[in-house]
C-alpha cells in the first residue's frame, strides 16, 4: 500500500453488499460463511471476549460487540427495537469494521444489517449441524420476518432442510415469507398457530421480536428428539421459551457470560449447567447424545459471528469489487503534521 492510499478503507455499502451476495451466489455464501463461523469458534481460545457493551431504552437496545484475534479487530454496532416495524424502520439494523491490529489501521468498513442476518442464520446453521438430529429436514419457522427467510436458506445450504412450516401472528410476514422462498424448492406449509406449526418438526426455529417474557413455545410443543434454534430471546427482559423447556434441554451457548445475562437462560439459577458451542465444534465435547434428547440452540449472537463475517467479506473482495474507497482516515504527507494539513486545506488558501 503506497502512501497515497492510507487515507482510503474499502466501504461495503447496502448496495455493494446485495451485489457480493448475488455475485457469490446466496447459497454458497451462507456455506462459506458458515465455515467461517465454525473455523472461528474452533479457535475460539485466542479471541479476546467480552460481553457485549448494551445501552438498553424502553423501547430497544443498543450495542457494541468487540473482539480480535490478535491479528484482526471487529466490532459491530447494531440496535434491537421491535417497534421499528410499525413505523417503517427494522427492528434490527447493523454496521461493523475489520481493523489491522498492528497498525490499528481499518481494513473494512461495512453495512452489516443484511451481513447479520446472514451471519445469524449462518450460525444457527453451524450449530444446527453439531446439534440437530441427522437426517433434519423439516423446520419449523416460527416469526416470519426479516430473519426468516435466511435461516431458511442457511439451512437448506448446510443441512439440507427443504420442508418449512412457517407461523406468525401477522399472516402478512408469512405470506411474504412463503412468497420470498417459492423459487428455493422449499415444500412450505402455512400454519395457523404455533402448535401446528411444530408438528412433525425436527428442527424448531423462533425468530420472535418483542420486548418481553414471551411463551412462543410452551413444553407441551416440544417433542423428542427436537433441536431448537432460539434466535429471538436476545436481550435482559426478552424470551421466547417456557422455561420448563430449558429445564429438559441439553442447552449450548456461545459465550456463557453474555447469554447468562440475554438468552433463553436468563430463566435460569446463573450456575446452571450449559454447554459451549466452541467446545462442540472443536471435538472437546460431544453435541447430541442421544436421538431422544432434546438440543437448544440458545442463540444471542457473538462478536467473534460478526468478526467471522466481516472477514468472509473482506476476502470476498479480492475476487469480487463490490466496494468503494472511503477517504476515512487523514493522511498527511508528514505524520505529525495534523494541523498543517487542516490549515493548507482552508477555503482562503485554497483560492490564493
Ligand atoms: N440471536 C441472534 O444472533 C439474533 C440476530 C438478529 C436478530 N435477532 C432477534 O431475532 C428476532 C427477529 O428479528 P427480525 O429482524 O426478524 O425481526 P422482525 O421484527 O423483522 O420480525 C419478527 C417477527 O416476529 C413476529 N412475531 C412477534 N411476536 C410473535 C409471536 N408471539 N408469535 C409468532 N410471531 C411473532 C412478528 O409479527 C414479526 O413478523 C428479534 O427479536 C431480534 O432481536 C437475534
Amino acid at each position: 500500500m503506497t502512501s497515497q492510499t492510507l487515507n482510503l478503507v474499502p466501504f461495503v455499502d447496502v448496495d455493494n453488499m446485495m451485489r457480493l451476495v448475488h455475485a457469490v451466489g446466496i447459497e454458497r455464501f451462507l456455506q462459506e460463511l458458515s465455515d467461517y463461523v465454525a473455523e472461528d469458534f474452533r479457535r475460539w481460545q485466542l479471541f479476546d471476549k467480552t460481553p457485549r457493551v448494551a445501552a438498553h431504552s424502553p423501547d430497544g437496545v443498543i450495542e457494541l460487540m468487540p473482539t480480535s484475534d490478535g491479528t484482526l479487530y471487529g466490532f459491530k454496532y447494531v440496535n434491537g427495537h421491535p417497534k421499528n416495524t410499525r413505523s417503517g424502520r427494522q427492528t434490527v439494523t447493523a454496521f461493523g469494521m475489520l481493523s489491522d491490529v498492528d497498525t490499528g489501521y481499518p481494513l473494512l468498513l461495512s453495512e452489516m444489517t443484511i451481513l447479520t442476518a446472514l451471519r445469524t442464520a449462518a450460525t444457527s446453521a453451524v450449530a444446527a449441524k453439531a446439534l440437530a438430529r441427522e437426517g433434519s429436514r423439516c423446520m419449523a419457522l416460527i416469526g416470519n420476518g426479516a430473519q426468516s427467510e435466511f435461516q431458511a436458506m442457511a439451512f437448506r445450504a448446510v443441512l439440507g432442510v427443504d420442508r418449512l412450516r412457517l407461523y406468525d401472528i401477522d399472516p402478512e410476514a408469512t405470506a411474504r415469507c412463503r412468497s420470498n422462498l417459492a423459487r428455493f424448492g422449499f415444500e412450505i406449509t402455512a400454519c395457523a398457530s404455533a402448535e401446528e406449526a411444530v408438528e412433525g418438526a425436527d428442527i424448531i426455529t423462533t425468530a420472535t421480536a418483542d420486548k418481553l417474557y414471551a411463551t412462543i413455545l410452551s413444553d407441551n410443543m416440544v417433542g423428542a428428539g427436537v433441536h431448537i434454534n432460539a434466535v429471538g430471546g436476545d436481550c435482559p427482559g426478552k424470551t421466547e421459551l417456557h422455561r420448563d423447556i430449558l429445564l429438559r434441554s441439553e442447552i449450548f451457548v456461545e459465550y456463557p457470560p453474555q447469554t447468562r445475562i440475554e438468552g433463553e437462560i436468563q430463566q435460569l439459577d446463573e450456575d446452571y449447567p450449559v454447554k459451549e458451542l466452541w467446545q462442540v465444534l472443536s471435538g472437546q465435547i460431544p453435541g447430541r447424545t442421544d436421538t431422544a434428547q432434546v438440543t437448544l440452540f440458545d442463540s444471542v449472537g457473538f462478536a467473534t459471528e460478526d468478526f467471522s463475517a466481516l472477514r468472509y467479506v473482506r476476502d470476498q473482495l479480492a475476487e469480487h469489487a463490490c466496494y468503494q474507497d472511503l477517504d476515512l482516515l487523514a493522511d498527511p504527507d508528514e505524520p505529525r503534521d495534523l494541523f498543517g494539513m487542516l490549515m493548507r486545506a482552508a477555503p482562503a488558501r485554497r483560492s490564493a
